[in-house]
């Protein structure tokens, strides 16, 4: 019998956000379109609690607008154009909820919701994902991840289930991010690509922590990750890792 061959994981980083505006509902189309097996979106509270879509804590990079993401309620936030900073073709591109994101790519590929607190004690947006989450029942077609040790303590108090990733960027002692990924029960370390070593990814799988580094978008680097074992790789270009050797 043939061994059993290792999945590798073409995760599109906000979408497919090398070609369409990043956590658009075009980037998760395009990423669909490009066969990604997984979608990384990061998520954010609006004033009035919604859960959306967006990488910064304000609108500067995405709209020209220099408005705190989390002063505008959902119907504030609808009014601007996340597309057209990325090219004219998307102009007029809607930010989109945590929710629709789920509906446009359940049952299709798995969604990998990472929450973004800003270290905020106050718990909610982890609270309100997890509500989300729930209420839809899809806690079996998420990876929940965060830099934020807390908020993923308490998804993990919340659903028992679920997959989690723990992000690293590179800063500290990654055997002390093994620790926490192990008492947190996490499926995922999710380091940044340059601190990886094959000694950590060895480490790693010996917990059975299955490793993806961000953001790597040359094949040539995936081919190196991918005989260090690595399991997949966050990439904001998936159509360059099928059908190719990398
Ligand atoms: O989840 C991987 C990666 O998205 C983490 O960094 O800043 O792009 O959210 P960032
Ligand atoms: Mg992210």
């Amino acid at each position: 019998m043939e061994p059993a061959v290792k999945p590798f994981l073409v995760i599109a980083h906000r979408g497919a956000s090398g070609a369409a505006p990043e956590n658009t509902q075009a980037s998760l189309r395009l990423a669909m379109d490009l066969h990604a097996d997984m979608i990384e979106v990061d998520v954010r509270l609006s004033r009035d609690g919604v859960p959306i879509l967006s990488h910064d804590a304000t609108l500067a990079r995405c709209t020209g607008h220099k408005i705190p993401v989390d002063s505008l309620t959902l119907e504030e936030l609808r009014r601007y154009d996340f597309g057209g900073w990325f090219s004219s073709e998307f102009i007029g591109e809607p930010i989109p909820t945590l929710e629709e994101a789920l509906h446009l790519v359940r049952a299709r590929v798995p969604l990998n919701i990472e929450i973004k607190t800003d270290g905020a004690v106050s718990g909610e947006t982890e609270e309100r994902v997890v509500e989300l989450v729930a209420r839809m029942g899809v806690e079996n077609q998420v990876l929940v991840s965060s830099f934020d040790e807390r908020a993923l303590q308490s998804v993990r108090r919340a659903l028992p289930r679920v997959k989690l990733g723990v992000l690293y960027d590179g800063r500290g002692d990654w055997q002390a991010f093994l620790r926490r990924a192990e008492l947190l029960k996490a499926a995922a370390f999710h380091p940044e690509e340059r601190s990886v070593t094959s000694e950590m990814v060895r480490t790693f799988h010996r917990s059975r922590i299955r490793v993806f580094p961000y953001v790597v978008d040359a094949p040539e680097r995936a081919a190196e990750f991918r005989q260090w074992q690595v399991d997949g790789v966050f990439t904001n270009y998936p159509g360059r890792f099928h059908n190719t050797s990398a």
